[in-house]
């Protein structure tokens, strides 16, 4: 019985390691996540602009033939789409699509320029849109996939001055929730992580302040306060191998939840916000508004 279990868990470990996984924005959780999935035995494609950074990782031996990086700039529709032929060219599949790429802008929202705010958009929602128009078809073809959205305690409870940030969050998250219904009907499952301060250089490199300048400074220095109180708390997060390991549970999960936060203070956050943090009870009722409402998955 013992021998028989084991074989059963060895046969779906098999199976699972043959998973072939996209991963956008590759430095940070990113790159954390990647490394982790590949030394597991996973083939992973992250994403950059700048593939040729990441030569050194690469000598690695044991990430040869599993670990790739390749070129994606998320604003732009045929960066996002010969990335994505590239995967399926080379492996023939693509079974997970994990959304980390982002930048940030902080301060208040009048501060914050127009172009500034465009562009925070342009990454993080329709950075997301674009890879997942690009991904779904493929997972559709084949009757499966996995879509992992990178979302932030942002988008629950919002810090003061993150504004754009915040509302970009809560688009990606309003998204998924819509999403996630319909597409289960396929045996698409859409997940949203979200995490709280994780040690990345997200600040420091990623982030920047509104350059919209008012002439009598109705703020002070809000900005550069917000940017900098998150840089220390970023500093003092948890460990991007974390969030690596919270993903992995996800995509060997059978059933996963809608919603994930990544640390047990993070939950606790959630739970003020919502009597239902796991986020099950309001997929299920999506689920069947889908199926009996709008006539889909029959
Ligand atoms: N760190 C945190 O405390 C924290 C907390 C909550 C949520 N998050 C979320 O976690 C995710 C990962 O953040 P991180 O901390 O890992 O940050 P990070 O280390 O700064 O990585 C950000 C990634 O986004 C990519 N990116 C930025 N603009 C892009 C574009 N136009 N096209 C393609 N890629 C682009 C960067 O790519 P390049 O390689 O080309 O530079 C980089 O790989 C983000 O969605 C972030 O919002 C982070």
């Amino acid at each position: 019985m013992l021998l028989c279990t084991n074989y059963t868990f060895a046969m779906t470990k098999g199976y699972q390691m043959k998973k072939v996984i996209l991963i956008t924005g590759a430095r940070g959780i990113g790159l954390a996540t990647a490394v982790h999935l590949a030394m597991l035995g996973y083939t992973v494609y992250g994403t950059t602009r700048n593939a040729s950074d990441f030569e050194k990782i690469l000598s690695k031996d044991d990430l040869k033939d599993k670990l790739h990086f390749i070129n994606m700039d998320v604003r732009k529709e045929s960066s996002v789409k010969n990335a994505i032929d590239k995967i399926i060219q080379n492996e023939g599949r693509l079974d997970v699509v994990i959304n980390s790429a982002a930048i940030g802008v902080y301060g208040p929202a009048e501060e914050i320029s127009l172009e500034q705010a465009k562009e925070i958009f342009d990454v993080n929602f329709f950075g997301i849109l674009r890879v997942l128009q690009n991904a779904l078809p493929h997972f559709r073809k084949q009757g499966h996939g996995l879509l992992i959205n990178i979302s932030s305690m942002a988008a629950i409870d919002p810090l003061p001055g993150t504004d754009l940030y915040s509302a970009s969050k809560y688009a990606v998250e309003g998204l998924s929730e819509s999403m996630a219904g319909y597409l289960s009907l396929n045996n698409i499952k859409v997940v949203l992580v979200e995490p709280g301060p994780v040690n990345t250089q997200f600040i420091a490199v990623t982030s920047v302040v509104g350059k919209r300048l008012l002439p009598d400074k109705p703020y002070g220095d809000m900005s550069q306060k917000i940017y900098n109180l998150h840089k220390e708390i970023l500093a003092k997060g948890q460990d991007p191998t974390e969030v690596a390991k919270l993903i992995e549970e996800i995509i060997v999960s059978p059933n996963p939840n809608p919603r994930y936060q990544t640390s047990t203070a993070m939950q606790k956050i959630a739970k003020k916000y919502q009597v239902d943090p796991t986020g099950v009870q309001s997929f299920q009722e999506k689920k069947q508004f889908a199926k009996e409402v709008l006539g889909m998955g029959s």
